[in-house]
């Protein structure tokens, strides 16, 4: 696919499609909670599909917006192994609801999910009880044996969502509480729908604490995912006079780093609260460009910043100054190892960037345009097309692998474009 971009600025008001991890939440919680569910406005990505089809295989009815269970404790064994895709937060958050099942569930995926580190999971769901093993590499498949699980105290070395979330899908089916510490700045989407639905609470020490029981059906609408309208953002960050708005997005404050690297950059950045989703928030946010200037990024900003960084970097490239992201070694654990992608990309469109160990550097060297090989890494991919809004020409190889998280992002992207 090739892109090229406007050379004018643009006005746009973009509706981003549903949040990819509040949908795999709610799929989960809905299949886990007796009876019908509805579910709006769910990601249209293949990794929501994918979630969707392994609850299929315990008996899960998902029918477009509606879910249909016969509860937890009464889903199926699934048989033959599961497929989870190209998704992480399937395979993960699977983990964890089958780990108060009396069977045997094996998951796989495809060649990068096959890659991708698993054993963050042993530990905290063996300290509940059930039996998981992956790889000697500590990489899929990941088998668990669930059953009767006893509430415990975790302290969890990483500040993952989708371990405390797993953690939290199977201490609901644990004989008493369990207390959940980690770093800081992880998207606590999970806790607060917990909170919300009465399924756990902070406790005095600040460790969230969940209480088992039956999770209650849902009816909810998902709103637009800050990740996917993040590459307009910055597009609109990079383009001197241009501006978009992206109503009804999860203002989560583990998701939306990303904005407030921007601001520090020097884009202007307005955000407009509007609501919630069970007690998490949703708003309208606009962004229009400004004189960019670098900046260096760590610790618990780079956390809340993570899956945005590739497309930082692409800001980052049409500041001045250098901008140094450091603390995101988790960066190569994702879809592609995306510290070596980023910077693979930033240098194939003529600019410059280096790795760190931890993270990368890159120089303020405006994006000429070139061909960009995405890793079959959505991520990547997108990130590479944004490099065309000033005019440049890009091509991306592999673009399609937008369809994991968006499949029409090259139509929105040109309709951005096109909008006065
Ligand atoms: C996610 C959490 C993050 C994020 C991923 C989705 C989630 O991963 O990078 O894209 O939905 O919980 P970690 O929790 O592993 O940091």
């Amino acid at each position: 696919m090739r892109f090229s971009g406007p050379r004018r600025p643009f006005r746009a008001k973009v509706v981003v499609p549903g949040d990819k991890s509040l949908s795999h939440r709610a799929l989960f919680l809905a299949a886990m909670a007796e009876g019908e569910s509805s579910i709006r406005s769910l990601g249209p990505g293949a990794d929501v599909r994918s979630t969707a089809a392994v609850l299929r295989r315990f008996g899960v009815e998902v029918v477009a917006d509606s879910v249909r269970s016969p509860g937890v404790a009464s889903w199926a064994p699934p048989g033959e192994p599961l497929d989870a895709g190209n998704s992480g937060t399937t395979m993960r958050l699977l983990a964890g609801a089958v780990a108060g099942r009396p069977f045997t569930t094996t998951v796989a995926g495809d060649d990068s999910l096959m890659s991708r580190p698993m054993h963050r999971l042993v530990g905290p769901l063996r300290a509940l009880g059930a039996v998981v093993s992956v790889s000697e590499r500590g990489t899929p498949p990941l088998v668990v044996t669930g059953g009767d699980l006893r509430g415990t105290t975790l302290e969890l070395p990483l500040p993952s969502a989708q371990v405390r979330t797993a953690v939290s899908l199977a201490a609901l089916q644990a004989e008493g509480a369990t207390a959940i510490s980690s770093p800081p700045g992880y998207r606590d989407h999970t806790e607060r729908w917990f909170h919300h639905l009465g399924l756990g609470e902070l406790d005095a020490e600040g460790r969230f604490s969940v209480r088992p029981g039956p999770v209650p059906a849902l009816d909810v609408a998902i709103p637009g995912d800050p990740s996917s309208a993040a590459f307009l953002w910055v597009a609109a960050a990079i383009c001197p006079g241009a501006s978009v708005e992206t109503a009804h997005v999860s203002l989560n404050a583990g998701r939306i780093g990303i904005l407030d690297a921007l601001a520090a950059m020097g884009a202007e950045v307005a955000i407009t609260a509007t609501g919630d989703i069970l007690g998490d928030p949703i708003g309208d946010v606009r962004v229009t460009a400004g004189e960019l200037r670098g900046i260096e990024l760590h610790g618990v900003d780079v956390v809340r910043t993570l899956d945005e960084l590739p497309v930082l970097a692409v800001a980052a490239a049409h500041a001045e100054g250098r901008t140094v992201i450091s603390d995101a070694a988790e960066l190569r654990t994702k879809e592609s190892d995306r510290i070596a992608a980023t910077v693979a990309m930033i240098e194939a469109l003529g600019g410059t960037a280096a790795e760190t160990p931890d993270g990368f550097v890159v120089e303020p060297v405006p994006l000429a345009g070139g061909r960009v090989d995405c890793r079959r890494d959505h991520r990547i991919a997108m990130a590479a097309a944004i490099a065309a809004t000033r005019g440049a020409t890009v091509a991306v190889e592999g673009f399609d692998s937008v369809g994991i998280s968006w499949p029409e992002f090259d139509l929105a992207l040109e309709a951005m474009w096109s909008s006065r």
